[in-house]
Order: structure tokens, then sequence, then C-alpha cells
């Protein structure tokens, strides 16, 4: 028997849906509607060109979704989430290496920045930093310490202020 594993990482389609709502059963568990970033999200097209999933040996284990957003009218930017790692999978560098690929995509692609709501210690590695009080405002209540931005075109926070709508 090989030990290997068979990985894939590929953008995320139509065809992963149902396995991607199943992984944020288990990553997540129930009331994530609720927050502020979903509300955003809630009836945007569900895949950008910039959403990736990983399967091993075929089973779905992890998976990103992109949303283009306006900020202050200005488009050029993403919010980033969900991110899901199977917690069977968790701590192997999927979340990392999923979101590390898809945002030098986006920076191929002329994406400027891109925005989250999440845990500064664990996305502070992959080069997210807390926006600066005030300057971007959601639509909903947001805990100003997990506002954070990485810019992929260097100085473009400094074009990008006011309240973050669907792109
Ligand atoms: C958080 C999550 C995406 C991390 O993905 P992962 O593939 O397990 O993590 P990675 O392998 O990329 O990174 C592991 C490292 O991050 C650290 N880490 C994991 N979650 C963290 C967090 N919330 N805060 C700070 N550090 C964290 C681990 O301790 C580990 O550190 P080490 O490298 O020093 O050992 C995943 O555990 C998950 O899906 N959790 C539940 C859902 C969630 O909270 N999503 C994020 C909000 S959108």
């Amino acid at each position: 028997m090989s030990l290997s594993r068979d990985i894939i990482v590929r953008p995320a389609g139509p065809e992963d849906s149902a396995e991607i709502r199943a992984l944020h059963v288990r990553a997540f568990g129930p009331g994530r509607f609720a927050r502020t970033a979903y509300r955003l999200r809630e009836g945007t097209e569900e895949f950008s060109p910039f959403c990736r999933v990983c399967r091993i040996d075929g089973q779905l284990v992890a998976a990103v979704r992109f949303t283009p957003i306006l900020i202050g009218g200005r488009d050029g930017a993403l919010l980033l989430g969900p991110l899901a790692v199977d917690p069977a999978f968790a701590n192997q560098g999927y979340g990392r290496g999923l979101v590390g690929g898809a945002l030098e995509a986006a920076r191929g692609a002329g994406i400027a920045l891109v925005l989250l709501v999440g845990d500064e210690p664990y996305y502070a590695r992959l080069g997210f930093r807390r926006v600066p009080r005030g300057q971007i405002t959601l639509p909903g209540p947001v805990d100003p310490e997990r506002l954070l931005i990485v810019e992929l075109v260097p100085g473009a926070l400094a074009k990008y202020s006011g309240l973050v709508a669907r792109g």
C-alpha cells in the first residue's frame, strides 16, 4: 500500500457546493450566518475566480471563498471568507497554503487589497494587519481588532476608505 496522498488544489466551482456546505458545518458549527461578514456575502455570486478547494484522495478538506467588494465605492478589493479546514486535517498547512496561493492569483489579476474579519495571530503570517480604526467600515458590528487587510499592491490601503458594499 502506498502512503502518498493525492493532494489537489484548484478553483472552486458549483460542483463543490454541497461538500463545501458540509465542511462549514464540520469546521464552524451552527450560528455562522449571524455574522456581519456573512451578511455581506449573502446573495452574491457564490464563486469568484479566486475561490479555492483542496481535496485529498478525492475528499474535500479545505475551502476558501473570496467575494469582490467595493470600499467607499472603489473596486479592486476582495473579502476573504469563509476559510475552513476539516478539523481532521487542521494544523498541517492546508489553510495557509490555500490562502497563500489564492492571494498570489489575486495579485496577478491586479487585485489591490484583500479584507477579512478574523484572528490576527493566524492571518498575520499571511501578511494581514489591522485596518486603522475607522478607515473602513462594514454594514454591521465588527470587532475592530479583527478587521484585517493585506495590500497586494504596495500602498493601496491609502486609497481605500469608507463603507464596504458588495462589488
Ligand atoms: C483556522 C483554520 C482555517 C486554520 O487552518 P489550518 O490549516 O488548520 O492551519 P494552518 O496549518 O494553515 O496553520 C497552523 C498554525 O496556525 C495556528 N492557528 C490555527 N488557528 C489559529 C487561530 N485561530 N489563531 C491563531 N493561530 C492559529 C496553529 O496553532 C498553527 O501554528 P504553528 O504553525 O505555529 O503550529 C482552521 O483551523 C479552521 O477551519 N478552523 C475553524 C474555522 C475558522 O475558525 N476559520 C477561520 C475564520 S474565517
